[in-house]
């Protein structure tokens, strides 16, 4: 059972609840004064096995600037980690030490796994290919402080479909407002998952999968771009082959409305020339900047809010079936319940969302 505020993934709050978490945002960015005390003697714990600039910092900064305090590490090799703990081990610890912890992790499926163990609120900074749901939150701050609206838009996305955890998770939040539709701008080998895209079906949000930038852009109202996740092929001559495909040039922007905004998560390679930063329309530093007052936010929520009591697993237990995803962190973390949701036969993994067919 479970009776902590994790943010394992969107949908563990509804859409009123997002909308209030990013309203405390909106807010909290117009006085950041007036938020200066609201977690003194609280300690925040943020445990990075991934490298990060803006999501590790940009939380730091938000649990700073609520008064609050820190512990944590940025490379596991001057932890524990580096003489073989495992992942509950840590957990289980830190999560005594700490009132929140955020994790980023290389494997899929692990912020769950941590929130199984933990003796305090879990939020993921991103699990491996999976889910990055605080870089939802701030893309949704993000439309709404500069389209004024999450709904009635025409979404481009493009680039790493397949690995980007970002693009992942905010389709899945997208799609619950009204009268979205998604472009997607992929090459065959790095098209968005197929359990994203039965999200889209399921919701009826209409999308079309496009090769190239040109296809898309006149009509777009926000033009989503992401870094090719070199680090998750399985071998680099797959990734020198998609590297560099996608490159939005101030060239194109003369295509695109007047009106449409482009956003990244960052970091940015080459899939956007520095040259395109001066045009009003980037709106990527405001989104990173956005990230900061977001996480402000939603570490009040979810230290103030009481939480809800709910098992964290609610599919059926074979541990006799191993996860077909080698990047699951069921297959590293020997003892975890192997945990699916069975649909007819077909076995969803709760962890990673692997489809396995029995
Ligand atoms: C993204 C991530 O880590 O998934 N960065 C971020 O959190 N802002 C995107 C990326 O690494 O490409």
């Amino acid at each position: 059972m479970d009776n902590y505020n994790n943010l394992i993934d969107m949908n563990d709050y509804t859409v009123p609840q997002w909308l209030e978490i990013i309203e405390l945002a909106e807010k909290i960015k117009a006085s950041p004064a007036e938020y200066s005390e609201k977690c003194r003697g609280k300690i925040m714990a943020t445990l990075f096995y991934e490298p990060s600039t803006r999501t590790q910092m940009s939380f730091q900064a938000a649990m700073l600037r609520l008064g609050g305090s820190l512990i944590g590490f940025d490379n596991p090799s001057n932890s524990s980690v580096a003489k073989g703990e495992n992942l509950k081990d840590t957990i289980k610890i830190v999560s005594t030490y700490s009132d929140i912890l955020v994790m980023r992790h290389t494997q899929e499926g692990s912020a769950k796994a941590a929130a199984l163990c933990a003796d305090c609120h879990v939020i993921n900074a991103g699990d491996g290919g999976h889910l990055h749901p605080t870089q939802t939150l701030t893309d949704l701050l993000t439309l709404k402080c500069e389209l004024g609206r999450l709904d009635n838009l025409k979404i481009g996305l493009c680039g790493d479909l397949k690995y980007g955890r970002t693009v992942h998770s905010l389709v899945k939040a997208l799609s619950c407002f009204p009268n979205n539709k998604f472009v997607l701008i992929s090459t065959p080998a790095l098209a968005l998952p197929g359990y994203i895209k039965d999200v889209l079906k399921g919701r009826g949000a209409e999308f079309t999968e496009v090769n190239t930038i040109d296809e898309a852009i006149r009509d777009l109202d926000m033009l989503y771009m992401t870094r090719i996740q070199r680090e998750r092929f399985d071998s680099d001559e797959e990734y020198l082959r998609q590297r560099d495909v996608y490159c939005l040039t101030k060239a194109k922007m003369e295509y695109a409305r007047r009106d449409m905004i482009v956003m990244h998560p960052l970091p940015r390679v080459n899939e956007i020339e520095v040259a395109v930063d001066d045009d009003p329309r980037a709106a990527y530093f405001r989104q990173a900047n956005n990230g900061m007052y977001v996480r402000m936010a939603l570490i009040l929520y979810t230290l103030t809010r009481q939480p809800k009591v709910r098992p964290l697993l609610t599919g059926e237990i074979h541990n006799d079936v191993e996860c077909t995803n080698p990047k699951c962190v069921t297959r590293t973390e020997k003892y975890l319940p192997h945990s699916y949701i069975n649909h007819g036969g077909i076995l969803t993994c709760e962890y990673c969302d692997e489809r396995i067919l029995l």
